[in-house]
C-alpha cells in the first residue's frame, strides 16, 4: 500500500431508517451489544485512517452523541468527526458535506461505507484498498457484489476492459439492465480532489429526484477517469439493515460466524444456531456450550468449562477454567474462578467475584460481593453487598440483609473464613462474623460476631407434652357457625 496518501473513512448515516418503524435512530439500532454504527466504525478502526467522518441527519444529536460517548469509553484512537447533512438530498449531497471541512484539492483518497452495514470485515476493506492502490490511474474504486435477488440495488456495468462505465438505481433501470446482478454495494474508495470536482456536476434527474453518488462513475468515466470494480465475494457481507427482519438476519449470520470460529477453536457447542453469541466472546478449548445460551459483550470463558443449557452472560464475565454454569444468569460485571459450579437457577451480577471451588446453588443471588475459595451458598440465598472468606458456609435460606429501605442506603457486610451460618438466617446490615464463628439456624444478626463463638438470636422452643391429642378431642366450629363433630 502506498504510504503517502493519506485515507479519510466517511460514513454515510443520515437517512431515516423509516421500515424499521423505531423511534431510536437506526445505526443505533442494537446488534448483539452493540449499536450498528459502532458495529460498522470497528471494522473501519484497523485500517489507519486519518480520521473517520460521519454525516448525520436523522435524530442527528442522538447519533453524535451516542458515538461519541462509545468513543470515549473504547479509546478509539482513530479521531471520529461528525457532519451534518440536512435536509438528505441523497448519497451523493452526503459526500458534499466532506466541502465543509476538506479543500477542493486535498491530496486525500475518501473510503466511502454506509451506516447500516454492519457485518463487512476489516478484511474486505482491505482488498478494497490494495486494489486501489495497486492500480496506478484509478481515481475511483467501486466494490461491487453478485446478489441473488438484486431488487433495489444499483446495477453495475462493464467496459470491455473491465472498467465501470455506468450504475443504474434500481427504479431507473429498464427491463434489460434489471437482468444485471452485479450491483453496487455503496462502498468506495476515492481520489477526493476527483470526486470532488465531479459531485459539481451532479443533478438530480432521476426517478427519486436525490443527487446520487453512483452518478459520479458516469461522469468520471466520461472524463477519461478509470473507475475500478473490486467485486467482493458475498453478499451476506453487505447486507444492509432497512427492516427488522434484516436486523434479525444480521444477528444470526454475527452470532453463526462467531459460533464457528469458536468452533475451530476447539470449543463444543450444542445447537449453535439456538445460542447467540457476540463476537467479542472468547471461549476456551474444551469447553462444552448447551443449548439456549446468550453470550454477549466482553465475555471470556476458559477452558474444560460446561456452560448451559439456558445461560445468559451479559457484559464483562470472566469465567476461569473447569466451571460449571447451569441455567444462569450472569450480567454486568462478574468473575468466576476456577472449579466453581454455579447454578442452576442461579444470578450473579453488578461487581460479584465469586472464588476457586466455590458451589453457588440454585436460587441464589450475588451482588457486589466477593467471595473467597471454596464457599458454598447451595440453595436459596441472598448475598448483597458483603466480603465472604474462604470456606465460608451460608446455610439454605440465610440472607444479607443490605437494604435500609426507610432511610434508603444500603450497607455492608463482612463473613470472615470460616464461618458457618446456620439456615434461615438473617444478617442485617452492616454486621461482622468473625472467623470461625457460628450462626445458630432461624437467627436474626444484628451485632457482630466475635472469632469463634456462636450466635443464636431466636426464641427458645417450648415443647406441650400431650397437646396433639387434646388437640383433637376438642370440638372444632366450622366457618358456618356450626360445631363440627370430632374426626372419627
Ligand atoms: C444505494 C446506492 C445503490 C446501492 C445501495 C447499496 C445510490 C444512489 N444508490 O442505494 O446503488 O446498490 O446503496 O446498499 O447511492 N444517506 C445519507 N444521506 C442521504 C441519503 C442516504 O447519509 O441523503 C445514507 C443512508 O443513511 C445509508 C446510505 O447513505 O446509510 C445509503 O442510502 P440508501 O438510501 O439506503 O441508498 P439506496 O437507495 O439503498
Ligand atoms: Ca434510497
Amino acid at each position: 500500500m502506498t504510504a503517502s496518501r493519506q485515507t479519510i473513512g466517511l460514513v454515510l448515516a443520515a437517512g431515516k431508517g423509516t421500515r424499521l418503524k423505531s423511534d431510536l435512530p437506526k445505526v443505533l439500532h442494537n446488534l448483539l451489544g452493540k449499536p450498528l454504527l459502532v458495529r460498522v466504525i470497528e471494522a473501519l478502526l484497523p485500517l489507519q485512517l486519518k480520521e473517520i467522518v460521519v454525516v448525520v441527519g436523522h435524530q442527528a444529536e442522538a447519533v453524535e452523541t451516542a458515538l461519541a460517548d462509545y468513543a470515549r469509553q473504547a479509546g478509539w484512537k482513530t479521531p471520529l468527526r461528525f457532519l451534518l447533512q440536512q435536509p438528505q438530498l441523497g448519497t451523493g449531497h452526503a459526500v458534499m458535506q466532506l466541502n465543509n471541512v476538506l479543500a477542493k484539492d486535498e491530496a486525500v483518497d475518501v473510503l466511502i461505507t454506509c451506516g447500516d452495514m454492519p457485518l463487512i470485515p476489516t478484511q474486505r476493506y482491505e482488498t478494497l484498498m490494495s486494489a486501489y492502490h495497486n492500480h496506478t490511474e484509478s481515481m475511483l474504486a467501486v466494490a461491487t457484489v453478485q446478489y441473488a435477488d438484486p431488487t433495489g440495488y444499483g446495477r453495475v456495468f462493464f467496459d470491455d476492459h473491465d472498467y465501470v462505465h455506468r450504475i443504474v438505481e434500481h427504479k431507473d433501470a429498464n427491463a434489460v439492465e434489471q437482468q444485471q446482478t452485479w450491483c453496487n454495494t455503496g462502498i468506495y474508495l476515492g481520489s477526493w480532489p476527483t470526486l470532488s470536482k465531479t459531485l459539481e456536476q451532479l443533478g438530480d434527474d432521476n426517478a427519486q429526484r436525490e443527487y446520487y453518488l453512483t452518478d459520479v462513475v458516469a461522469l468520471m468515466y466520461k472524463a477519461g477517469k478509470p473507475v475500478q470494480a473490486v467485486r467482493w465475494p458475498d453478499e451476506e457481507d453487505v447486507l444492509g439493515i432497512n427492516s427488522r427482519l434484516q436486523l434479525s438476519q444480521a444477528t444470526s449470520i454475527l452470532s453463526r460466524r462467531t459460533a464457528e470460529r469458536l468452533m475451530e477453536e476447539g470449543v463444543s457447542i450444542n445447537q449453535p444456531d439456538s445460542s447467540t453469541f457476540a463476537p467479542e466472546v472468547q471461549v476456551g478449548p474444551d469447553t462444552l456450550i448447551h443449548p439456549g445460551c446468550v453470550l454477549e459483550g466482553p465475555v471470556v470463558v476458559g477452558q474444560q468449562c460446561e456452560i448451559g443449557p439456558s445461560t445468559t452472560m451479559r457484559g464483562a464475565i470472566t469465567i476461569h477454567d473447569h466451571c460449571r454454569i447451569v441455567t444462569a444468569h450472569l450480567e454486568k460485571q462478574v468473575e468466576v474462578a476456577s472449579h466453581t459450579y454455579v447454578g442452576p437457577y442461579a444470578h450473579l451480577r453488578d461487581n460479584a467475584s465469586i472464588g476457586p471451588t466455590c458451589r453457588i446453588g440454585n436460587f441464589v443471588e450475588v451482588k457486589e460481593a466477593v467471595i473467597g475459595a471454596r464457599s458454598n451458598a447451595a440453595h436459596l440465598c441472598y448475598l448483597g453487598d458483603v466480603d465472604v472468606g474462604d470456606d465460608v458456609n451460608m446455610g439454605a435460606g440465610s440472607i444479607v440483609a443490605n437494604y435500609d429501605p426507610v432511610r434508603d442506603i444500603k450497607t455492608r457486610s463482612t463473613i470472615e473464613t470460616g464461618v458457618k451460618v446456620g439456615c434461615n438466617s438473617v444478617l442485617i446490615s452492616p454486621v461482622t462474623l468473625h472467623q470461625d464463628s457460628s450462626v445458630a439456624a432461624g437467627s436474626v444478626i444484628t451485632d457482630d460476631v466475635g472469632s469463634g463463638e456462636l450466635a443464636i438470636a431466636r426464641c427458645r422452643q417450648s415443647t406441650i407434652e400431650g397437646w396433639v391429642d387434646k388437640a383433637k378431642n376438642t370440638t372444632k366450629t366450622t366457618a358456618s357457625g356450626k360445631p363440627k363433630q370430632p374426626a372419627s
